[in-house]
């Protein structure tokens, strides 16, 4: 047993503590990780606001890249030493989707099965089935995903959720690729690499849309070829003009990305999509949306694809190191996504520069 400083949701709205946490020694198919770093997400304050569900107290943290101390019994997919980012789909190889062959849409992850507690022994719940927000995590063997060990903990982690999500929309669900257009609704943590997966993927134009001017700029940085300030112009009709500019007779972007999660910008990424183009939803929306009101006809008649994005329908064991591989070329710049680098006492200053601030990601180095 381990006993490690870790960051926890006690109940349900009220700030996250700083406390001590016991991790039990890995059993059968789990491993032991020293993490070293650990991305704040939008997905870690849903937590705390009990917006996922009422399994208080949580383990937060989810975003996490660390070195593997121990591994159970029976652990074959890394040993004693590797450096890992972990992932929340390990896919389980059973279900479904496995036996067809679509391992990217296994919904049936394994996590740990012992459970690390509170010193009075009360069972945590780790939010995504990781809790890295923590000295020490226990973790299923199936979400340590090895990687290039001489890539820096904070980027590398960011892979975990978030930024393979963006990565993922635009290359995995989107299919973007060179001779395609790409507009990218959104250009936060998740939007912005999305951006960088169409750069990736060689695509042209690729088109940022925000309302806020420094996500632009970021997302230029990052391989946007143009910029919409959606607030002061209709991206709708930018996202057409600039496409039609390169590819004559375009009505829209080949591939259009909304990683706001709203109805009003998934209806202009609707309608700024050329014929037969995809539209991926990768922004995560609340319960009480709906699909906005849309003639059939309208879709119908402009053939193509509504898709959702669920962790960028990645395999971990497969984009994980690709991924770290184009980082550590210089073709990928993943450093870019890290803000911050702030402390485990500092993740409620960070849960509060999400709503305000300029923020990509903060993220707790250890
Ligand atoms: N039009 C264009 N962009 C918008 C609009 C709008 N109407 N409203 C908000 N945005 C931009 C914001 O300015 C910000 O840059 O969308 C971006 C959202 O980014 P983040 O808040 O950083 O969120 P991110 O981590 O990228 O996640 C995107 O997925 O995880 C969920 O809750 C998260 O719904 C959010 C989405
Ligand atoms: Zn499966
Ligand atoms: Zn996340």
């Amino acid at each position: 047993m381990h006993q490690v400083k870790a960051v926890v949701a006690r109940a349900k709205g009220q700030p996250v503590e700083l406390t001590t946490i016991h991790v039990p020694d890995p059993g059968p198919g789990e491993a032991l990780v020293q993490v070293q770093a650990c991305g704040v997400c939008h997905t870690d304050l849903h937590y705390r606001e009990g917006g996922i569900n009422d399994e208080f107290p949580f383990l937060l943290g989810h975003e996490a890249a660390g070195v593997v101390e121990a591994v159970g019994e029976g652990v074959t997919e890394v040993s004693p030493g590797d450096f890992v980012v972990l992932n929340w789909r390990a896919v389980c190889g059973e279900c479904r989707a496995c036996k067809r062959g679509d391992l990217q849409y296994c919904f049936n992850t394994h996590n740990a099965a012992q459970k690390m507690t509170l010193e009075d022994g009360t069972e945590l719940s780790p939010a995504l089935g990781i809790g890295a927000f923590a000295e020490k995590t226990l973790v299923a063997a199936g979400q340590c995903t090895k990687v290039d060990p001489h890539a820096r903990p904070a980027a590398a982690g960011l892979l975990g959720c978030g930024v393979m999500a963006g990565l993922g929309a635009a290359i995995n669900t989107g299919g973007a690729t060179r001779g395609k257009s790409v507009a990218v609704i959104g250009c936060g943590g998740v939007g912005a690499a999305a951006i960088a997966g169409a750069a990736l993927s060689g695509a042209s134009p690729i088109i940022a849309v925000d309302i806020d001017l420094a996500k632009l700029e970021t997302a230029t940085k990052l391989g946007a070829t143009h910029t919409v300030d959606s607030s002061q112009s209709d991206a709708v009709a930018e996202i057409k003009a600039i496409c039609a500019q390169y590819y004559e007779g375009a009505e829209g972007a080949d591939v259009v990305i909304e990683a706001v999660g709203r109805p009003e910008t998934w209806k202009q990424g609707f309608y700024a999509r050329d014929l037969a183009g995809v539209l991926v939803l990768v922004g995560v929306p609340t319960p009480e949306m709906t699909v906005p009101d849309l003639p059939l006809l309208d879709v119908f008649g402009r053939g193509g694809a509504l898709k959702s994005s669920w962790y960028g329908d990645c395999l971990p064991s497969r984009d994980f190191p690709m991924m770290i591989d184009l980082y550590q070329q210089g073709r990928l710049d993943l450093d870019a996504f890290v803000t911050e680098e702030i402390g485990l006492d500092d993740i409620e200053s960070a849960f509060e520069k999400m709503h305000h601030g300029n923020v990509l990601r903060s993220v707790v180095v250890f």
